[in-house]
């Protein structure tokens, strides 16, 4: 479903449009969406993205241009959730502190990671499959595990691929 509220770029790919649940929410120009994936009630997703199926978005997450979402990937907006209030209650949207959520342009979020409410994940950071993030993380860092520490530099690593892919391709040529 796409409520009619839903405001999307031009050159939006959602793959399967019956098999998402998009609502008050705004999506970039070229993003692409999986199927699965849920988009709420004022998330903005920047241009360019992609959003791999089976990942929530709640509301509070804010995702800037060229940022990948893998598979699966969960949100937290609500530090202390509770379904009813002291009083037994049923909680409404004025009983809980909704956490905003930052993810900063071409940062890449593996699949299964689970990101906290309140962060901020930086520039070109990359985030690994699983990881639980609890704190900011900087920009370009490689962070993993539960709770997701930092394991490197994505300029490093990226600096490494390109020499071996180098030497690689001048042994082929010797
Ligand atoms: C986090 C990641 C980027 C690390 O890649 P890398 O820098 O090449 O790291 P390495 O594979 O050399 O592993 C380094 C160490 O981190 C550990 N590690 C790697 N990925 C991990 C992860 N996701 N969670 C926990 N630990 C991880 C390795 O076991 C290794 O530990 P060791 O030094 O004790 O042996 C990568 O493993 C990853 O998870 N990428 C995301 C993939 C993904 O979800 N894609 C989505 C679309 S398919």
């Amino acid at each position: 479903m796409i409520a009619s509220d839903v405001r999307l770029g031009e050159g939006v790919l959602i793959h399967q449009p019956d098999l998402v649940n998009l609502y008050g929410c705004e999506v970039g120009s070229g993003t692409r969406i999986g199927p699965f994936v849920e988009i709420q009630s004022d998330v903005r997703v920047g241009a360019n993205c992609k959003i791999s199926s089976h990942s929530f978005l709640c509301s509070g997450v804010f995702i800037e241009d060229f940022v990948f979402i893998g598979h699966g990937v969960m949100f937290i907006n609500d530090a202390y959730p509770s379904a009813v209030n002291p009083d037994g209650t049923l909680q409404s949207g004025n009983d809980w502190v909704c956490l905003s959520t930052r993810i900063r342009r071409n940062a890449s979020i593996g699949s299964n990671a689970t990101i906290l409410g309140g962060i901020s994940i930086g520039e070109y950071a990359l985030i690994g499959a699983g990881a639980v993030v609890t704190q900011d993380v900087p920009d370009y860092a490689i962070v993993a595990g539960v709770p997701a520490k930092i394991l490197g530099d994505r300029r490093a690593k990226q600096a490494i691929r390109k020499s071996a892919a180098q030497t690689a391709t001048t042994s082929a040529i010797s």
